[in-house]
């Protein structure tokens, strides 16, 4: 059980030494449970919210709340699947999916013996012992999903997982999350380009403004669940579709 709060969050980088706003004064309420995209144009302070709450950076203004806890700077209480999340190329797929469990202490024998059934229920048994660069990228990312899910925090941050994934592949990653999601009950917060697949996720999409970065609107996804290659065609999910390109072209138009 776990909500999480972001309440006025803000964060200045230095451009040459003068100060540059990279994301504007941000509130927004991830309720437990729920699946939570956000969808932005490039640079208008996705990765930096991302940060901000797995407690990497510090926010120039306001603060992270857990269940109503003050978590503001500080790091694990959260999973985090960072945008270019690397697996370490010298270990197995194995010894890659438990270093959040090294992390917490838990020793490695009893580590892998806990990620063994989640690589063979997940679709990456018999690739346990072979290296990342073994593996396709969906099988990547996968491994990458596994490594975040084995951390066992209750939010889980996705910062574009599926970014560099063919369509094909893509779907099928996008089936096996929402599988993972009805499974570990887990809350998500998601970022994502794709209009389609923020749709097709999400209970919940808050659209950014271009940076700045602010919440520009909040759509509620009324889509019944499960959803299904079916869902893409339904006529409500078509409407959704472009509600929301209609919202990201004026963040393009007025950008320019
Ligand atoms: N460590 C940093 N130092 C200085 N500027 C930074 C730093 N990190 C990000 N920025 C700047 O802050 C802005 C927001 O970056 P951020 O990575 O959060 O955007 P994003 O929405 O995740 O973009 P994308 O969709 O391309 O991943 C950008 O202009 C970026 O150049
Ligand atoms: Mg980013």
């Amino acid at each position: 059980m776990s909500e999480l709060e972001i309440a006025g969050c803000s964060k200045y980088y230095k451009k040459n030494g003068v100060p540059m706003c990279a994301l504007a004064d941000t509130d927004l309420r991830v309720e437990n449970g729920r699946f939570v995209s956000i969808i932005g144009p490039s640079g208008c302070g996705k990765s930096t919210l991302f940060n901000i709450i797995a407690g990497l950076i510090k926010p120039s203004s306001g603060r992270i709340l857990l269940d109503g806890k003050d978590i503001t700077q500080e790091s694990g209480h959260v999973g985090y699947m960072l945008q270019k999340d690397l697996l370490l190329p010298w270990r197995s797929i194995l010894d890659n999916v438990i270093i959040g469990l090294e992390i917490r202490g838990i020793p490695m024998k009893e580590a892998r013996k806990r990620a063994l059934p989640m690589l063979k229920n997940y679709g990456l048994g018999g690739f346990e012992y072979d290296h990342p660069d073994a593996l396709s990228g969906g099988m990547r990312q996968r491994a990458g999903l596994i490594r975040t899910l084995l951390y066992d925090k209750d939010v889980i941050l996705l910062d574009e997982p599926f970014g560099a994934l063919d369509a094909q592949t893509r779907m099928q990653m996008q089936n096996w999350l929402l599988e993972i999601w009805k499974d570990f009950k887990k809350t998500i917060l998601f970022v994502t380009h794709d209009i389609d697949e923020a749709i097709y996720l999400s209970d919940e999409i808050h659209v950014f403004t271009h940076r700045p970065g602010k919440i520009k609107a909040t759509i509620e996804v009324d889509l019944p669940r499960p959803r299904s290659e079916k869902t893409l065609m339904n006529d409500r999910f078509l409407t959704l579709k472009k509600e929301l390109l209609l919202m990201l072209r004026e963040e393009r138009v007025s950008s320019d």
